[in-house]
C-alpha cells in the first residue's frame, strides 16, 4: 500500500501525507485529545412492561471510574437526560406506572445517589416554520411564524426497530399525531442518536469531533410538506439551570474550515464551570443528504431565557429532578431566505454534541498545519519532513511496486 491515511481523500499517491505533517508538528500543536479514554458502551430499550407505546433508551458508558447515563425517550417532547457518576457501577432503575403517572416524580433514579457528579437535561419542546419569503419587505428575519408543531403531541416509532448496535445508534422517528393537512403524510421528524467509545470524527460534515464523554444528536426533517414556498425551520430547546442562572451560550471561532466548509465558529452551552456539561455545535445545518458547501445553511441561536410556564412538560425530566424547575430555552433557526434551504430537497439536518467534561476541542488540522508551516517558511520542519517522508515514502512506494 502506497497511500495516505489522511483526512483528505485524492492526494497523491506519493505526496507527503497531512498526517505525515502533523506528527511532526504534534509536539508543537496542543492536541487537546491525547490520552483520552475510551468507555464500554451499551444501548439498552428499557419496556413499560405496560402496554403503552412509550420509547425510553439508556445508553450507558462505562469508564475506568465513572459512568455516563444518557436517557433518551419520546414520553411527551423528546428530551434526554445526562447524568454523570463517578463510579463504574451506577445503574437506572425505572418505576413505569410512576413515570406515566401524573406525579412522574423519582420514576427515574440513578442509583447511588450520591456518586452523581453532574446532572442535566435538554427538552425538544416545538418545531417551528416561518415564512421566508416576506423578510426581504420589512418583516423581521425569519420571518412571520405558521403555528408551530409541539413535539409532545408527535407519535414516534418503536425505537427497539431502529436500533443499531454495530454504531451505537438508534433513531426515533415521529409526526404529529394530529395533522390535518397530511404535511407529515410523506415526511418526519427524526433525531439520531448515538454513542462512541471512543474519540473520532464521523465521515459527514460538520463532522464534528466526538470523545468517548460525548453523544452525538442528529436531527433531520425529510420530506414533510411546507406551508410557504420559502419556509425556514427552528427548532426550540429547553434545559434545566444550574442553581439560579441558565447555562452559558458561548460562541468560539477558529481559523478552520477544514471539516465544515466555511464554518469557522463552534457555538456551546455550558452548564456550569469546566468541567461540566455541554452542548456543542457548529453553526451549520444541511439541505441536502449529500452534505457540503453547496447545501450548507446558516444555524442562528437565540440566547437563553429562563423559561415561560407554557414549555410542555417532559415526564422523564421531572420524573428524575422532581421539583428542580428553573428551565432556559432558547432557538435554533435554519437557513436564510436567500442561498439553499428546506425548499431545494425536503430536506434538513443539524448536528450537536452533548457530553461532559471539557468540550472536544479542534485543534488546527493537519491540512492547515501543513499550509502553515509552508507560509511560515519553516525550512527546517519542512526539510525534515521531506526527509522521513523520502524515507517512508520510498519504502512504501516500492512495496506498492512489488504488489504490480
Ligand atoms: C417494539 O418492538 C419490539 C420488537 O420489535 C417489541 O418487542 C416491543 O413490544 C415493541 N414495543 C412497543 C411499545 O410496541
Ligand atoms: C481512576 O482511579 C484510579 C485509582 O483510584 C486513579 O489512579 C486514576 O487517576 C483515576 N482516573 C481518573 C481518570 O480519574
Ligand atoms: C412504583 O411506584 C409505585 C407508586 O409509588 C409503587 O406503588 C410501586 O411499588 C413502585 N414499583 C416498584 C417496582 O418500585
Ligand atoms: C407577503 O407580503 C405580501 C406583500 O406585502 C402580502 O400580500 C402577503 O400576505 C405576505 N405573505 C404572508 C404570508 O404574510
Ligand atoms: C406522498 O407521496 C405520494 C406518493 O409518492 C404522493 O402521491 C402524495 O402526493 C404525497 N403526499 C404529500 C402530502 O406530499
Ligand atoms: C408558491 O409559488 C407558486 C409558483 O411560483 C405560486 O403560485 C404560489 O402562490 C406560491 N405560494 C405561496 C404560499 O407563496
Ligand atoms: C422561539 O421562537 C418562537 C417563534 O418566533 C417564539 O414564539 C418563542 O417564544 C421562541 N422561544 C424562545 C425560547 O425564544
Amino acid at each position: 500500500m502506497c497511500g495516505s491515511e489522511g483526512p483528505r481523500r485524492g492526494w497523491g499517491r506519493c505526496a507527503p501525507s497531512p498526517m505525515l505533517l502533523l506528527s511532526l508538528l504534534a509536539s508543537a500543536a496542543p492536541l487537546g485529545l491525547l490520552g483520552e479514554e475510551t468507555r464500554q458502551v451499551s444501548l439498552e430499550v428499557i419496556p413499560p412492561g405496560l402496554d403503552a407505546p412509550q420509547n425510553l433508551l439508556h445508553i450507558r458508558a462505562v469508564g475506568t471510574n465513572s459512568t455516563l447515563h444518557y436517557v433518551w425517550s419520546s414520553v411527551g417532547p423528546p428530551a434526554v437526560l445526562l447524568v454523570a457518576t463517578d463510579t463504574p457501577h451506577s445503574t437506572l432503575s425505572v418505576n413505569w406506572s410512576l413515570l406515566l403517572s401524573p406525579e412522574p416524580d423519582g420514576g427515574l433514579v440513578v442509583l447511588p445517589k450520591d456518586s452523581i457528579q453532574f446532572s442535566s437535561a435538554l427538552v425538544f419542546t416545538r418545531l417551528f416554520e416561518f415564512d421566508g419569503a416576506n423578510t426581504s419587505e420589512g418583516a423581521k428575519p425569519p420571518g412571520e411564524p405558521y403555528p408551530p408543531y409541539s413535539l409532545a403531541k408527535f407519535s414516534w416509532n418503536n425505537i427497539t426497530d431502529s436500533l443499531e448496535p454495530a454504531t451505537l445508534s438508534a433513531t426515533f422517528r415521529g409526526r404529529p399525531t394530529d395533522d390535518p393537512t397530511g404535511a407529515f403524510a410523506n415526511g418526519s421528524l427524526a433525531f439520531r442518536v448515538q454513542a462512541f467509545s471512543g474519540s473520532g470524527r464521523p465521515d459527514q460534515p460538520p463532522r464534528l469531533l466526538h470523545s468517548a464523554d460525548t453523544c452525538q444528536l442528529e436531527v433531520a426533517l425529510v420530506g414533510a410538506s411546507p406551508r410557504g414556498n420559502r419556509s425556514l425551520f427552528g427548532l426550540e430547546v429547553a434545559t434545566l439551570g444550574q442553581g439560579p442562572d441558565c447555562p452559558l451560550m458561548q460562541e468560539q471561532h477558529s481559523i478552520d474550515d477544514e471539516y465544515a466548509p466555511a464554518v469557522f465558529q463552534v457555538n456551546q452551552l455550558l452548564w456550569g464551570s469546566l468541567p461540566s456539561g455541554f452542548v456543542q455545535w457548529r453553526p451549520v445545518a444541511f439541505s441536502q443528504r449529500q452534505r457540503g458547501r453547496e447545501s450548507a445553511l446558516p444555524c442562528q441561536a437565540s440566547p437563553l431565557h429562563p423559561s415561560l410556564a407554557y414549555l410542555p412538560q417532559s415526564p422523564i425530566v421531572r420524573a428524575f429532578f422532581e421539583s428542580h424547575n428553573n428551565f432556559c430555552a432558547f432557538n435554533l433557526t435554519f437557513g436564510a431566505s436567500t442561498g439553499p434551504g428546506y425548499w431545494d430537497a425536503h430536506y434538513l439536518s443539524w448536528s450537536t454534541l452533548l457530553g461532559v467534561g471539557t468540550p472536544p476541542l479542534d485543534t488546527l488540522s493537519p491540512l492547515v498545519l501543513g499550509i502553515m508551516a509552508v507560509a511560515l517558511g519553516a525550512p527546517g520542519l519542512m526539510l525534515l519532513a521531506g526527509g522521513v517522508f523520502l524515507l517512508l515514502g520510498h519504502r512504501q512506494c516500492s512495496e506498492y511496486q512489488r504488489i504490480n
